[in-house]
C-alpha cells in the first residue's frame, strides 16, 4: 500500500469481525512498530501482545466497555482478537541521559524534574502512531483505548511498576463499527502556521 493511502485509511476502527490475525502478520506489525524513533535512542517503550480470550475479556472489563455498549458501540475491545498494550519507562530515558555522551550523572536530564518535555511520552505516541499504520499497511484495523484503570491493567499483566501502560491497541479485520461522536467537532484548518504563528484575523 502506497503511504499516502495507509495514511489516508487509519481511523480508529471500532468493531471487528470473528476472524483472526495471522501470526506472522502480527510479527511484521511489531516489527515494524519498534522502529519508532526515540530520544537518544533510549528505546523505552515495550509492547505487551495479548491474544488469549479470557485477558481480553478482562482488558475489555478494565476499559468499561460496557460503558461504549451502552452509547450504541459494539463490544469492540473483547472482540479485537488481539491486545497490544504500549508502555514506557521513564527509567530508561533517566539512565540513557545519565550516560557520559548525554551529559553524565549531574545533567539536567539526568532527573524527571530537568526535562522540559518528557520524551518518554512522546516516544510512546510515536510507537503507537508507527503500530497503527503498520496495522493498515497489512490491510487490518486497529483502535486505540486510552486511560481506564491503568493500575490494575499492570496488574493483570505483570507490568513492573517502573513501566507505564499508556493504553490499549486493539488490532483485528474491520466489522461495520459506528464512528466516534468526537469526529463532529470536523478538522482543523488553522493548525499550520507559516513563517511564524499567525493569529486569525480580527484576533
Ligand atoms: C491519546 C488518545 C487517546 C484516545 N482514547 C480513546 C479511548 O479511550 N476510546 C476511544 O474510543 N477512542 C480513543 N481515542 C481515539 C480518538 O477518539 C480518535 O483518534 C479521534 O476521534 C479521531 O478519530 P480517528 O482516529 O478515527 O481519525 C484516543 C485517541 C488518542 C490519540
Amino acid at each position: 500500500m502506497e503511504f499516502d493511502e495507509v495514511v489516508r485509511r487509519r481511523r480508529m476502527v471500532r468493531n471487528y469481525t470473528d476472524d483472526p490475525v495471522d501470526g506472522e502478520v502480527l510479527d511484521r506489525i511489531l516489527d515494524r512498530a519498534q522502529r519508532a524513533p526515540s530520544a537518544g535512542f533510549s528505546q523505552g517503550v515495550s509492547f505487551v501482545v495479548i491474544t488469549g480470550e479470557e485477558r481480553r475479556a478482562e482488558i475489555a472489563r478494565l476499559g468499561h466497555e460496557e460503558e461504549y455498549l451502552a452509547d450504541g458501540f459494539d463490544p469492540w475491545i473483547s472482540r479485537a482478537p488481539v491486545h497490544v498494550v504500549i508502555c514506557v519507562s521513564m527509567d530508561a530515558y533517566l539512565e540513557r541521559y545519565r550516560e557520559e555522551d548525554k551529559g553524565g550523572p549531574d545533567s539536567r536530564t539526568a532527573n524527571e524534574e530537568g526535562w522540559p518535555i518528557p520524551y518518554w511520552w512522546v516516544d510512546a505516541g510515536a510507537s503507537m502512531m508507527l503500530l497503527l499504520l503498520a496495522v493498515v499497511d497489512e490491510g487490518l484495523a486497529a483502535g486505540f483505548l486510552g486511560s481506564h484503570n491503568l493500575g490494575e491493567l499492570s496488574t493483570l499483566l505483570d507490568i513492573p511498576d517502573h513501566v507505564a501502560p499508556i493504553g490499549v491497541v486493539t488490532i483485528g479485520h474491520a466489522a461495520d463499527d459506528r464512528r466516534s461522536g468526537s469526529l463532529a467537532r470536523g478538522r482543523r484548518s488553522d493548525a499550520i502556521h507559516r513563517e511564524h504563528w499567525e493569529s486569525p484575523a480580527g484576533d
